[in-house]
C-alpha cells in the first residue's frame, strides 16, 4: 500500500457528536494554568527570530489571558546594542506582524520587558546582568526565580552556560533564595559525542531537574492527547500491539523549504532536524507502554525504554531501511520554486538530505515484527503531520465472491495537523440491493464542543517552565540513546563518501522521492 496517502480513499465521513461532558468541572477551566511563582524570564538571543514570531508573542498571550504569574519581569539579552524603548518598539512590531497586538494590553505588558546587551563570551556581562537582576527583584518582587531561555545558535550553549554558571546564575543558587531554571533549544549536540559533552558542561551548573530541554511538538494539543487517547480509554490498548496491528506510519511532511536556515540547516539535514527530537517523540508515545502514574519521571521513563527497545539498522543493509531525499526544483500550489541546492546560502552540490523515510523495529514484547514507518520532508505536496495505525485486514473474507480479495482494512488516523482530529476507517454496507462494501470514517474532531481559547505549543512550553514541570521535556538518557540510534547512520551516510549514491532527488510538490516504495 501506499503509506504515504491521506486515508481518505474516496471514503464517506460520519462525525460523531461529542457527549457534553459531565466531568464535574468547567473545560473552559482547562486552559488556564496555574500561576506560576513570580520570576524572571531572561531571553538570550532577544533580537532573534524565535523570540519575535514565538518568545514574545506566546508570553503577551499567556499575558492577556491570564496566565502570567504576578510579578513577572521579562529581560531581553542580545549583542545588538538598542535601549528599552528600542527593543519595546521592536516587540510590538512583531505582534503587529502577526495580528495579536491587543492595545489595551500592551502598555502594562511592555511595561515589563527589559533589554540588555550582553557579550557572550564576557565574563563581566554576566556578572552585571546578575547585579541587575537582582534589582529587578528588589523593585519588582521577583523574589530571585529566574528563567534563562538560550534563543541562540546551538554553539553558544556551553559559553553561556559556563558564563551563566560562573555569575552564579545556576545551581549555586538553590539553596540562597528563588530558583533557577535554563530551557535550551533543539538540537541538543549534532551527535552522541556532542550531546554528551553539552549535557557535562550544562551538568557543572545547572542540575537535571533545572534543564527543560524543548521540543515543541511534546506541547502541541494533540501530541499530549495520544497518551490521553491510549490510556484514558480501555478499549485500544487491548489491539494495541502485534497481534492487530500490521504497521504503523508516522508522517510530517512540509511544503516549506529551508526558507532563511541554509547556515543551520546545510548542518543539520532532516534527520538532525525532524527525526532526532519530533518524529522519535511521536514514535515513543505511540509505542511506550502505561506509566504506573502520570507523572513526569515514569512517563519519561517509559519512553526511554521505547528507545532503548530500537532494532540498530544494519549497516550493510542500510537502503533496506532507509531512503533520504533532496527536493529539486518544481511547484508548490502552483508557483515554481527552486531546487534545494539553488538556495540562498545552500552549497551548490549540497548533500543534505531534505527528506527521509525510515522504516524501523521495537524490539520487545509488544511489538515485535511491526514496521514503523517515519516520513518527514520539506518541499512536500501537503503539511500533514499525523500517525496512521493500520490494522491487520480480516482473516477471512466471506465477501470473497462479490468483492473480490481483499478489503480495505481498518486505519486509525491520529491527526495532528492540518486535521486535530481522530479518524477510524472501517467498512460498512452500500445501502442498495447489490451487496457493496464501503468505507466510511468515523471523526472525533479535537475542537468539536470547544470554542475557548487554544494555547500554542509555546504557551505551553513555557507555563511548564514557569511551574517547574519537565514532563514534556527531554530527559538527557533519551537523547543520548536516540543519539546512538541515530549517529551510525549518520556517520554511515556524511562519511563514506558514496552519499551522492544514497540520496535520491525528488520534484518539489511530490510525495518525495520514487524509491521509498521500496522499504
Ligand atoms: C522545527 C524544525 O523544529 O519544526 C523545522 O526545525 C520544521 O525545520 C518545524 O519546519 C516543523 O514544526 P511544525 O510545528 O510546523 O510541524
Amino acid at each position: 500500500m501506499n503509506h504515504h496517502d491521506k486515508n481518505n480513499y474516496g471514503s464517506q465521513s460520519i462525525t460523531i457528536k461529542a457527549k457534553a461532558p459531565d466531568l464535574g468541572f468547567d473545560p473552559e477551566d482547562c486552559i488556564g494554568a496555574e500561576h506560576g511563582e513570580p520570576c524572571t524570564i531572561v531571553i538570550f538571543g532577544a533580537t532573534g527570530d524565535l523570540t519575535a514570531r514565538k518568545l514574545v508573542p506566546a508570553l503577551f498571550n499567556l499575558y492577556v489571558n491570564d496566565g502570567m504569574p504576578d510579578p513577572f519581569q521579562i529581560v531581553g539579552c542580545g549583542r545588538t546594542n538598542m535601549n528599552e524603548l528600542q527593543f519595546k518598539d521592536r516587540m510590538k512590531n512583531a505582534l503587529g506582524a502577526i495580528n495579536i497586538l491587543n492595545h489595551t494590553k500592551w502598555p502594562a505588558f511592555a511595561d515589563a520587558l527589559r533589554y540588555r546587551s550582553v557579550d557572550y563570551e564576557q565574563p563581566d556581562s554576566f556578572l552585571n546582568l546578575s547585579e541587575f537582576l537582582k534589582d529587578l527583584d528588589k523593585k519588582h518582587g521577583t523574589r530571585g526565580n529566574r528563567i534563562f531561555y538560550l534563543a541562540l545558535p546551538p554553539t553558544l550553549y556551553p559559553p553561556v552556560i559556563q558564563m551563566l554558571g560562573q555569575a552564579g546564575l545556576g545551581n549555586e543558587r538553590e539553596n540562597d533564595n528563588g530558583w533557577s531554571r535554563v530551557v535550551i533549544e533543539k538540537p541538543f549536540g549534532r551527535d552522541l559525542k556532542t550531546a554528551v559533552e553539552l549535557n557535562q558542561s550544562v551538568g557543572k551548573y545547572f542540575k537535571e531537574h533545572q534543564v527543560f530541554r524543548i521540543d515543541h511538538y511534546l506541547a502541541k494539543e494533540t501530541v499530549q492527547n495520544i497518551l490521553m487517547f491510549r490510556f484514558a480509554n480501555a478499549i485500544f490498548e487491548p489491539i494495541w500491539n502485534r497481534r492487530y496491528i500490521d504497521h504503523v506510519n508516522i508522517l510530517a511532511s512540509e511544503t516549506l523549504g529551508v526558507e532563511h536556515r541554509a547556515g543551520y540547516y546545510e548542518q543539520a539535514g532532516v534527520i538532525r532536524d525532524m527525526f532526532q527530537n519530533h518524529m522519535m517523540q511521536l514514535l515513543a508515545l505511540t509505542a511506550m507502554e502505561a506509566p504506573s502514574q502520570f507523572e513526569p519521571y515514569r512517563v519519561r521513563d517509559e519512553k526511554l525504554k521505547v528507545f532503548r527497545s530500537l532494532r540498530p539498522f544494519p549497516i550493510e543493509k542500510l537502503q533496506e531501511h532507509i531512503v533520504l531525499g533532496q527536493y529539486d526544483r518544481g511547484e508548490i500550489d502552483e508557483n515554481p520554486v527552486p531546487a534545494y541546492r539553488e538556495e540562498p546560502g545552500i552549497n551548490p552540490d549540497s548533500l543534505t538530505p531534505t527528506y527521509a523515510k525510515m522504516k524501523l523495529f521495537i524490539d520487545n514484547w509488544r511489538w515485535q515484527g511491526v514496521p514503523f514507518y517515519l516520513i518527514s520532508g520539506k518541499r512536500l505536496v501537503e503539511k500533514i503531520t499525523q500517525i496512521v495505525i493500520g490494522f491487520k485486514e480480516v482473516p477471512h473474507t466471506m465477501f470473497r465472491k462479490t468483492l473480490g480479495e481483499t478489503i480495505d482494512a481498518n486505519r486509525l488516523t491520529l491527526g495532528i495537523y492540518p486535521d486535530e482530529k481522530v479518524t477510524l476507517l472501517f467498512q460498512t454496507k452500500n445501502p442498495g440491493a447489490r451487496v457493496c462494501l464501503r468505507s466510511v470514517n468515523m471523526d472525533f474532531s479535537y475542537h468539536q464542543n470547544y470554542t475557548g481559547p487554544v494555547l500554542d505549543a509555546y504557551e505551553k512550553v513555557l507555563i511548564d517552565c514557569m511551574l517547574g514541570d519537565q514532563m514534556l521535556f527531554w530527559r538527557q538518557d533519551s537523547i543520548e540513546h536516540c543519539w546512538s540510534f541515530l549517529t551510525p547512520i549518520l556517520n554511515e551516510c556524511e562519511t563514506c563518501g558514496n552519499r551522492s549514491e544514497t540520496l535520491q532527488f525528488y520534484e518539489s510538490g511530490s510525495w518525495g522521492p520514487q524509491a521509498v516504495e521500496n522499504i
